[in-house]
């Protein structure tokens, strides 16, 4: 590559980067050239590989943020913007997708400070690329719907999972294996039991494991293997082929 014609000027302002799903050469050229030259680098601690922090200046400030509210990070990035500072703010896999990234968008515009957001893999994407596997798959299935069961945050009445499920379109689940029985017992209103769903926890990491099963299995399979953090679902009737042939389980390494 000639990293010249991919040059990136980075400026005083917040860099809202997605930082993809895990595997660091998911990242993107842009979000890697602003990694490497931001003065300071804002992200979760557990949700950022050890070889994206190795790539940051060594002089570069780290914040690590497991402890930290929105209350403290907004302010502390718009202290370092107004003091001549670049901040990369990472976030896993895509920032528009279950990221906070609008209550932070809506501060900083407030603050009159700039920002910039640059897109990331999503989970569901690096899922269906280790799973070799097309969500729109034609005559079979042509949309794809991105949700998450209620949890803490309610998701609204119209979005229901019963009422997404009555599309049985490809359906990928975010934020919802602590809910798992409740998430199986809605989508069963109306995929058939035998849809095959694809549990995937933790893709892109060294621990990731990918099982797919039917429906009617997905509340036993992630209880047995306790694949509850960091778990996305993928319901497709694009997965009936890899329900078929593989034994169910696909394992790194
Ligand atoms: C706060 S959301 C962030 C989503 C992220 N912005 C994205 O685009 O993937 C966290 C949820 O995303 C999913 N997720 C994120 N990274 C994942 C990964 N590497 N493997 C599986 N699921 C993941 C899980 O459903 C997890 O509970």
């Amino acid at each position: 590559m000639d990293s010249d014609k991919f040059s990136v000027a980075i400026s005083p302002k917040v860099y809202i980067v997605g930082a993809g799903p895990g595997d660091p050469n998911l990242l993107t050229v842009k979000a890697l050239k602003l990694i490497q030259q931001a003065d300071v680098l804002v992200y979760a601690n557990s949700l950022v590989p050890p070889q994206i922090l190795a790539e940051m200046r060594p002089d570069a400030e780290k914040v690590a943020t497991a402890n930290m509210t929105l209350e403290k990070i907004v302010p502390l990035m718009i202290a370092k913007v107004r003091s001549g500072k670049s901040v990369v703010r990472l976030h896993s896999g895509d920032p528009s997708l279950y990221s906070a990234i609008h209550e932070q968008m809506v501060r900083l515009s407030e603050a009159q400070v700039s920002f910039e957001v640059i897109p990331g893999i999503s989970a569901f994407q690096a899922a269906a690329a280790t799973l070799q596997v097309e969500l729109t798959v034609p005559a079979q299935v042509q949309s794809i719907i991105l949700t998450r069961i209620s949890g803490r945050t309610q998701v609204p009445e119209a979005e229901d999972l019963a009422s997404l499920a009555a599309h049985r379109a490809s359906l990928c689940l975010y934020l919802s294996a602590r809910h798992v029985e409740a998430a199986q017992a809605q989508l069963l209103q109306h995929y058939p039991p035998q849809t095959p769903v694809a549990i995937c926890f933790r893709v892109g990491w060294p621990d990731e494991q990918i099982k797919v099963v039917p429906l009617d299995q997905m509340k036993v399979a992630t209880v047995t293997d306790n694949l509850v953090r960091t778990t996305m679902y993928i319901i497709s009737p694009a997965l009936r082929a890899e329900l078929a042939c593989s034994v169910g389980i696909r394992l790194r390494g």
